[in-house]
């Protein structure tokens, strides 16, 4: 059942290319039709999600204030159901790959409330989150075995792509542009997914580290807390996500030989000022393995390994940066002799708040 992979998680993380072909089909075949009440004057959007999927909304924070300039909240769901933040009538997007888990779906009960319409972008067909929400948008994921979210993840992401174009401002002809580009993106992961033994080989080196440091900046950040949480989950190495500007706060005072730093350069408006950080971190004597663009003739000269991925339109590196940081985890634990479709300590839901 594992289809010839020694796990299901590199199983999961094979089946990217398709499950995005699936989720692309399931919304632009017949265009996301949310209805009128859903889309029509949202002043304010609260998403609430745990672990994975709370970096998921991370990434649709960015994408969702880009693109449309709505206002966007991300809620830890644990947080949320103490705290009961203020929600002016925003509309609340609760991701969840389950559907059962126990905070987002007391968050989402809390939410209704409140007074907020409330949309579940859910991967397990008739779970309770689809019960709890006025409205669904599934993710085409499939069964996921391996507790590490993977492939959801993915599929999360290009619900939100698809959500953030649908409200965007943009022009008609750009955002056919984008909506063209995801549809490469099966084509790209597959790419990715080609360089796998590269990246298995930098996993042998970071293999042996007990810390790491993963750092980004703008949609960046997001992507080097999802890597860090796969890589502490499965592989029990600590590691740490931060916005590379904000190293110099206190963190880099973990920074020095024995804490590898993952740097993922996003060709975009931060790319310059990123570049300056990773030669702050060279500075502090941490080797630097720096996810870019196949393109990319600078990086090199500042850091000591690149895994390149092939060159796509910016807000679309989510994707593939994270697959690299999926097979980073997936090598690296693999290498330390994990159980890593079981990791310790965790359950695939976790239905208890
Ligand atoms: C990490 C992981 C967890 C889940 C979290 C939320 O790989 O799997 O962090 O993302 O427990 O689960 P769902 O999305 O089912 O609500």
């Amino acid at each position: 059942e594992r289809g010839g992979y020694e796990h299901f998680m590199l199983k999961e993380i094979h089946e990217i290319p398709k499950v995005i072909e699936d989720t692309l089909f399931e919304y632009l075949s017949e265009d996301i039709e949310m209805d009128a009440s859903f889309s029509a004057g949202i002043s304010e959007i609260v998403f609430i999600a745990c672990g994975t999927s709370y970096h998921a909304s991370l990434v649709g924070k960015y994408l969702i204030e880009k693109l449309t300039g709505i206002p966007v909240r991300v809620e830890f769901a644990s947080e949320f159901i103490y705290h009961q933040p203020p929600m002016h009538r925003a509309l609340t997007i609760a991701i969840t790959q389950s559907g059962e888990t126990a905070d987002t779906l007391e968050a989402m009960r809390i939410a209704k409330k409140l007074g907020a319409k409330t949309l579940a972008i859910v991967n397990v067909l008739g779970s309770t989150a689809t019960r709890v929400a006025d409205h669904v948008l599934y993710t085409r994921a499939g069964p996921e075995i391996s507790v590490a979210a993977t492939k959801s993840f993915i599929a999360q992401l290009i619900v939100l792509y698809l959500i953030a174009l649908k409200l965007s401002r943009l022009p008609g002809s750009e955002v056919n542009r984008l909506i063209d580009e995801l549809r490469a993106m099966p084509e790209l992961v597959r790419k990715v997914l080609e360089r796998e033994g590269e990246i298995e080989q930098i996993a042998v080196l970071i293999s042996g580290y007990e810390n790491m440091m993963y750092i980004g900046r703008g949609i960046g950040v997001p992507i080097a807390m999802e890597g860090a949480l796969k890589m502490k989950e499965i592989s029990y190495i600590h590691a740490e996500a931060y916005p590379a500007g904000e190293l110099k706060h206190g963190s880099f005072a973990l920074l020095g030989e024995k804490t590898p730093v993952i740097a993922s350069l996003v060709p975009d408006e931060t790319y310059e000022i990123m570049l300056n950080n990773i030669k702050e971190v060279k500075a502090r004597e941490s080797v630097v393995v720096a996810v870019a663009d196949e393109d990319d003739q600078e990086v090199e000269k500042y850091v000591d390994f690149v895994i390149r991925v092939p060159k796509t339109e910016h807000i679309f590196s989510a994707i593939t940066h994270s697959v690299v940081l999926q097979l980073l985890a997936y090598h690296t634990a693999r290498k330390r002799g994990c159980e890593i479709d079981k990791p310790r300590n965790l359950a695939k839901s976790v239905t208890v708040e």
